[in-house]
């Protein structure tokens, strides 16, 4: 077990912090973290560059103790929001990293007008986007061998257009 793992496990809860990715070089451990948990964790896909989307919308990363410990990217599409890449490296899962990066994204999209957001669920992680008020539409559909589950939530859009 490393250092880090050891850490994560006490039960001091430690500051989680989600920033935007500004720069090419925290968007290269975007890909690490998609890399990590798509590819070699899930087998879902080796491919984990996905232009243009990620050079729109936003991309965050969380970070506890300067270390990124998980990613997701949201993009729009008129006023319809799109969650996509969501994921958390395996040592820090259940300590609401994936939570925090979902209100981030959420935020972001209701900041530039969004009224609806939607993402592809993997199944088994329904119960975690329905945790943030979201719902499924229609039936779970294979992608990737995985079998996922489409879901919505409606937003609140505020005023203020712009800011990250
Ligand atoms: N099943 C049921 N509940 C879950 C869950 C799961 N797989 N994952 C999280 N939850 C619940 C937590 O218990 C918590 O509930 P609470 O608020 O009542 O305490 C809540 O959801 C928030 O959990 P959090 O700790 O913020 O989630 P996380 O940091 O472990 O991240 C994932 C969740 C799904 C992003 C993470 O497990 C992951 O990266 N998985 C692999 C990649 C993946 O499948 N991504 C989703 C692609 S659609």
């Amino acid at each position: 077990m490393t250092g880090i793992e050891s850490e994560t496990r006490s039960a001091q809860p430690r500051a989680i912090r989600v920033e935007p990715v500004r720069t090419p070089e925290e968007l290269e451990i975007v890909y690490q973290i998609r890399r990590e948990v798509f590819d070699q964790e899930q087998h879902l896909t080796t491919w984990v560059h996905d232009y243009p989307e990620d050079g729109a919308g936003l991309n965050v990363l969380a970070w506890i103790d300067g270390e990124a410990v998980g990613t997701g990217r949201v993009t729009l599409w008129g006023d319809e929001a799109q969650i996509a890449w969501v994921a958390v490296r395996k040592p820090y899962r259940g300590q609401g990293v994936g939570r925090a990066i979902m209100e981030r994204l959420i935020r972001w999209a209701e900041e530039q007008g969004a009224r609806t957001v939607t993402l592809n669920a993997q199944t088994h992680a329904r119960e975690f986007y329905r945790k943030l008020g979201f719902r499924p539409i229609g039936r779970p559909f294979s992608m990737a061998h995985i079998e996922h589950q489409f879901m919505e939530r409606e937003l609140h859009p505020v005023q203020t257009k712009g800011g990250q």
